[in-house]
């Protein structure tokens, strides 16, 4: 960075110096994952683990997520560096010597990477406070994989004092080559609702079905008519993807049921579009029905908001990578991702930015192996240093810069 205020050879070198570490941390947290917002044994290794550092920690009410707060020698402005710590609800199939030790339960979105690279980060940053012209706060977050813990802790209060005027969030990514970091200004992943259409009809025998009212039928042609709606009532430049991911109905071949259920899940790029929507979804499921004579119940349960980087911290990011590890480290996405963050939340009220790390594995080829929620994801996870560099780069450009006020 020009008249960069990064120290960029100090956190390169404390990111590998620390790397150990992580990896020993983040292979811990990988053979025990826990789901949800309450992962009690994750934050006792992540306590553990801060232990002894010259950190303020506070809890909320409704998660086990914690808030370590770093003093600098100054007064000045504050960032916060997120890391999430949940895990997803599948059988890991990855052979790993350090597998799930839990049924059922996966590190499989990478979140014990972000764990570890952010207590790498709080270690080094600690080490190096009087060289912080501010405040640094490590969002220890659970409830990432659709429990809304980043809304929970900020219900909690965990964010109002100090309250952030940054904050930035790393996303490990096996489908991007080793080491590679990138974002883009605006929209860099979904909002995502999901919904339930149930269809009432009334039940009877298969071989009379004009003495009945059959729903089957009635669902179907709701299935297309939300693609219809979606491609003719959507704009292409502010788009929508929805997907019926289950058809429910009937036990047999000569049984008319009653009911028949659709439940699909709504992606979309902006706020406006989101609610077009799902109003759209409501108005077209209720119509196709009353055509048919039948009734709809609809139930769109509101998912997590889009995930918009502000573009001035996003070039904040783009400049610290560049001055830690080369030109070549940044890519500017062309395009947002349809997957869904609730780290939207906390962009909602504070300016910031989530970029991704690419973390492909040793002789894979980052274009095909296995993406984030596989469970045969595995990762490289040596680019662990890059991401503890990486957060200690950013805190130190924001809080000692003034590029960005
Ligand atoms: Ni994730």
């Amino acid at each position: 960075m020009d008249g960069s205020v990064v120290d960029s050879d100090l956190w390169t070198d404390a990111g590998e110096s620390l790397l150990a570490d992580a990896i020993r941390l983040r292979r811990a947290i990988h053979e025990e994952p826990e789901l949800g917002l309450h992962c009690p044994k994750t934050t006792a290794k992540i306590r553990a683990a801060l232990d002894g550092l010259p950190l303020e920690i506070r809890e909320g009410p409704s998660t086990t997520g914690l808030m370590a707060i770093l003093r600098g020698s100054d007064n000045g402005r504050t960032v916060l560096l997120r890391g999430d710590m949940d895990a997803l609800p599948l059988k890991e199939d990855t052979g790993l010597a350090y597998r799930s030790r839990t049924e059922g339960a996966m590190h499989a979105c990478g979140h014990d990477t972000h764990v570890a690279m952010l207590v790498g980060a709080a270690r080094a940053l600690s080490a190096q406070r009087d060289r912080l012209a501010g405040t640094v706060m490590f969002m220890f977050q659970p409830g990432e994989e659709g429990y809304h813990g980043a809304r929970f802790m900020m219900e909690d209060g965990l964010l109002d004092d100090p309250a952030p005027d940054a904050a930035f969030a790393l996303h490990i990514s096996p489908n991007m080559p080793r080491g590679m970091m990138g974002s883009r200004h605006g929209s860099l992943l979904a909002s995502a609702d999901s919904f339930i259409i149930k269809v009432k009809g009334r039940g009877g025998h298969a071989s009379m079905p004009q003495d009945a009212l059959d729903p089957i039928p009635v669902a179907c042609e709701i299935v297309t008519a939300l693609q219809s709606f979606i491609t003719r009532r959507i704009s292409v430049f502010n788009p929508a993807v929805l997907t019926i991911g289950r058809i429910t109905a009937g036990t047999t071949n000569n049984v008319i049921p009653e009911e028949a259920e659709l439940e699909g899940t709504l992606r979309t790029l902006s706020e406006q579009t989101r609610m077009a929507a799902q109003e759209g979804i409501e108005r077209v499921a209720r119509n196709i029905a009353a055509a048919h004579g039948a009734t709809v119940d609809v139930d769109i349960r509101t998912g997590f908001p889009v995930t918009v980087c502000d573009g001035r911290i996003v070039d904040l990011a783009e400049k610290t990578a560049k001055s830690l590890f080369g030109e070549d480290a940044w890519m500017s996405m062309p395009n947002p991702l349809m997957g869904a963050e609730d780290f939207s939340y906390v962009l909602q009220k504070v300016p910031g930015a989530m970029s991704f790390l690419g973390a492909a594995p040793e002789g894979g080829d980052w274009r095909t192996c296995c993406a984030l929620h596989s469970n045969r994801m595995v990762l490289d996870e040596t680019v662990m240093a890059r991401g503890v560099a990486m957060h200690c780069g950013f805190a130190q450009a924001f809080l000692n810069g003034d590029e960005v006020v």
